[in-house]
């Protein structure tokens, strides 16, 4: 277990030791995972897109009928004091705003109930060399969350199973699909390589709108990588040449073997593919950029 400073945490005003961090047992997202989240990546203590981030936040407060209890300015405030104080560069910056604790067990907004507003930093967990450099296996599941998946919730019980299906089965991911159509991972976002040309799904309601996703797009589009944002079949994913997965915590990572079966063909089969390690070179050379420059 890593130890956090104190300050390492905060909650509903206060800065703490995460260890000391109570909340009630009739908090609203303890009973009914009503509340939304934010998992900021921090590299060298500098938050990565944060707007972006927090625009999201937004997005699914708004879309869950919760106000927010700050402002951008306030929000940036905690979440660099928190950065300053940890012990650990690279860092992981959780937000959780649930719709607090009222006195009885009624599904009903709690009127006049503030939010619980909690956040820690932890140290970010990115893939190891070896998983950078030789890819990792994912299975495929029904996707069998609600139909809102666009807001960044703490309801992530559809997604948990996902996720532990893949471990379960010795994978880094489940990779999701509904109606015969690729959504996306129990806790990332997916693209496909077809003869050089990179697919993902658009942005609806059925999958998240990832930060490093949209990273992704920016990229291929300023390096005019040939793209399709539009749905993707099950076969279309099957027969790929090319898999990766994005998030915060895993990048661009390439997934080489999909339900047991290689991905790609002939002397790329089952390994990252040229496409993959492009993108997770541009990544890395827009982030180092970013980190030393501010966001363009
Ligand atoms: N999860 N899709 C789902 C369902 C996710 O939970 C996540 C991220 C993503 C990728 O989004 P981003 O690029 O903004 O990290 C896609 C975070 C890491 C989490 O749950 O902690």
């Amino acid at each position: 277990m890593v130890q956090l400073k104190t300050g390492a945490a905060y909650l509903n005003g206060r800065f703490l030791p995460l260890a000391e961090a109570r909340v009630s047992p009739l908090d609203r997202g303890f009973l009914y995972a009503d509340g939304a989240y934010e998992m900021i990546p921090v590299y060298s203590r500098h938050a990565f897109r944060v707007d972006e981030h927090l625009r999201r936040l937004r997005h699914t407060l708004d879309g869950i009928r919760l106000a927010d209890p700050h402002s951008d300015a306030e929000w940036k405030a905690i979440v660099e004091r928190l950065i300053a104080d940890a012990d650990f560069e690279d860092q992981a910056v959780y937000i959780q705003i649930t719709r607090g604790a009222d006195d009885q067990r009624d599904p009903c907004f709690p009127p006049g109930v503030p939010p619980t507003v909690f956040l820690f930093t932890s140290p970010l967990v990115r893939p190891t060399v070896a998983q950078r450099e030789t890819g990792v296996a994912a299975i495929t599941a029904p996707d069998i969350r609600w139909g809102r998946c666009d807001f960044k919730t703490t309801a992530l019980l559809a997604n948990v199973l996902a996720r532990q299906l893949a471990a379960d089965a010795g994978c880094a991911e489940t990779i999701m699909l509904r109606d015969g159509y690729l959504t996306e991972g129990s806790s990332t976002n997916v693209f496909a390589v077809r003869d050089g040309v990179i697919l993902t799904p658009p942005q609806d309601h059925l999958i998240l709108p990832g930060i490093t996703s949209n990273v992704v797009l920016e990229l291929a589009a300023a390096h005019r990588a040939p793209l399709e944002i539009r749905p993707v079949r099950e076969e279309e994913m099957r027969m790929a040449d090319e898999l990766w997965l994005t998030s915060s915590g895993k990048e661009i990572l390439a997934v080489v073997t999909l339900d047991g079966r290689p991905v790609g063909q002939g002397a790329n089969a089952g390994k990252p593919g040229p496409v993959t390690r492009r993108m997770h070179d541009w990544f890395c050379a827009y982030r180092d950029e970013v980190m030393r420059h501010g966001q363009r």
